[in-house]
């Protein structure tokens, strides 16, 4: 313990703090493990040595804080910190008050634009404190600075705002040069800026332009994060006419790195081949033929000699078997399904499960449904992730639905008992609902069906999940529309 508490730095305090209230750890161990903090901070001579003072701020209060940081005169900067919450008009403020009135004492870092500096130390660090909102930093930037930063690495836990002309400036420099910026905090440009739309604390215009530059990225935390939140975008436009634009946009952003990867995984590693697999399901699920091709020629290779070694690489199976299904016929899927039955590794069957719903035929999908409820067919713990799987394609949500739908009282009876089945699959084959027919119909079924027992709860969080969704639409439908627009989409 001794040993380890020496290597410990400001930015391990801070993991560590997310670790202990994860695992719901006492206060009088943390306050053990503060003490022992301080004491050794004092033996180091580092800056700070009251960390149970500053640890406090962040345990005993709810939320994290956003930090919004813009130009103070010509060379100062001025950073404010508020509560950062996702909706700024849900029912909450006074349910949990704060002993700190919801402020924190936070450890600021920046770096301006001519001499960017990522690697930082404790020395480095602007005190943010609990008692004030504000502080102003003087001689920070310089008349040559084009762009300004904060939270290097993101060793703090806390958003980021700036000025509409710093975020210009920062998207502008990922365009010309990315790799100027530490790869961390390219992850974290853009998911503050896609939170800070969510919450209405930046306009969406803004966050779809720090992922304009996604086709020079080379890096799998950056697309990780930006899949992220292009995703949800996906899943809300997936069914609109604006689909089409904006399939094409994510199809340009990830032609070249696909290309530069392929599907070729032999001697990765690790990262390699979670990052090849992540550009794979993109490219793949938008279309990309050069992956849609490889795709289907593997799985005509694995279907011609099913006894031989299967040819798909272990980490790309999932995208490779969804997409050649997708893209053939019932001899396919017949196939899989086959080694689905056959086959007696969890990993490979839930890989096979998952992709029999990625058919494109109606009766395809039909048939799987009632599969899902055979247990000869689909063994009982599966039914409710076969049918969430089926909801998840665009053309098996609608069949998913009134499935479950048609099907409830028989749903009730074999899967009521057990509120996460029935409450997950509600939540799932509802994740994406987001027009006010939707809404209508979820409402109109709970009225119908008041005697739901576990499935209530599952239907009030789709009702409200809805709701999001329906107003996302209503503010950023056409915003994101002219956007792709003007981007020539
Ligand atoms: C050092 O440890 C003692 C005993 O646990 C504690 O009372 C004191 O507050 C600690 N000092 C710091 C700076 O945390
Ligand atoms: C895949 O990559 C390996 C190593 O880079 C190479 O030796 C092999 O020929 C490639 N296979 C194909 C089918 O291109």
């Amino acid at each position: 313990m001794y040993y380890g508490v020496k290597l410990l730095t400001l930015s391990t305090v801070f993991l560590l703090q997310n670790y202990l209230s994860s695992l719901a750890y006492g206060a009088a161990f943390h306050n053990d493990l503060w003490f022992a903090l301080g004491n050794q901070s004092i033996k180091e001579n580092k800056p700070r040595s009251d960390v149970k003072y500053i640890m406090d701020t962040w345990t005993l209060q709810m939320n994290y804080p956003l930090v919004t940081v813009t130009k103070n005169g010509a060379n100062g900067l001025k950073a404010t910190q508020k509560r950062y919450l996702i909706d700024y008009n849900a029912v909450d403020p006074g349910t949990y008050p704060s002993p700190y009135n919801y402020r924190w004492e936070i450890p600021f870092t920046y770096t301006t634009s001519t001499s960017p500096r990522f690697d930082q130390t404790d020395a480095d660090v602007k005190w943010m404190r609990k008692d004030s909102d504000t502080i102003y930093i003087d001689n920070a930037v310089t008349s040559s600075d084009t762009w300004f930063m904060a939270n290097m690495k993101q060793y703090g836990y806390y958003r980021v705002n700036y000025d509409s002309e710093n975020w210009a400036a920062l998207v502008n420099q990922l365009k010309t040069d990315p790799r100027v910026i530490d790869p961390v905090n390219r992850a974290q440009i853009i998911n503050d800026a896609w939170n800070l739309a969510k919450s209405g604390d930046l306009p969406i215009e803004t966050a779809l332009s720090t992922v304009e530059y996604l086709d020079m990225e080379p890096e799998y935390i950056v697309w990780e994060s930006a899949v992220g939140e292009l995703g949800y975008v996906k899943s809300m436009l997936e069914r609109t006419e604006l689909y089409g634009s904006f399939s094409k946009f994510m199809e340009n952003k990830v032609r070249d790195p696909f290309t530069r990867t392929t599907l070729n995984n032999t001697g990765a590693s690790h990262l390699e081949s979670y990052f090849r697999a992540t550009l794979a399901s993109q490219a793949c699920g938008y279309g990309i033929d050069q992956c849609v091709t490889e795709s289907r020629q593997l799985f005509a290779s694995w279907l011609q000699h099913p006894d031989a070694p299967n040819p798909i690489d272990a980490s790309l199976r999932g995208t490779v078997y969804c997409t050649a299904i997708a893209h053939g016929g019932v001899e396919e899927w017949d196939f899989a399904y086959r080694m689905f039955k056959a086959s007696n590794v969890a990993g490979e069957q839930s890989r096979l499960m998952g992709a029999l719903a990625c058919s494109k035929e109606t009766w395809v999908l039909s048939r799987y449904l009632v599969y899902a409820i055979s247990p000869d067919k689909i063994r009982k713990q599966d039914t409710t992730s076969v049918i969430s799987y089926i909801s998840n394609n665009p053309i098996g949500r609608a069949l998913a639905w009134d499935f479950v739908r048609g099907n409830w009282d028989f749903l009730m009876n074999e899967y009521g008992g057990e509120f996460f089945t029935l409450g997950g699959l509600v939540r799932r084959v509802t994740d994406d609902f987001n027009t006010n027919i939707d809404l209508f119909q979820l409402n109109n079924f709970l009225e119908k069906n008041p005697d739901m027992g576990s499935g209530t709860r599952a239907f009030n969080q789709a009702i409200e999940k809805t709701a999001s969704n329906v107003k996302w639409m209503s503010e950023n439908y056409g915003k994101v529309q002219a956007w792709l627009r003007s981007q020539g989409y």
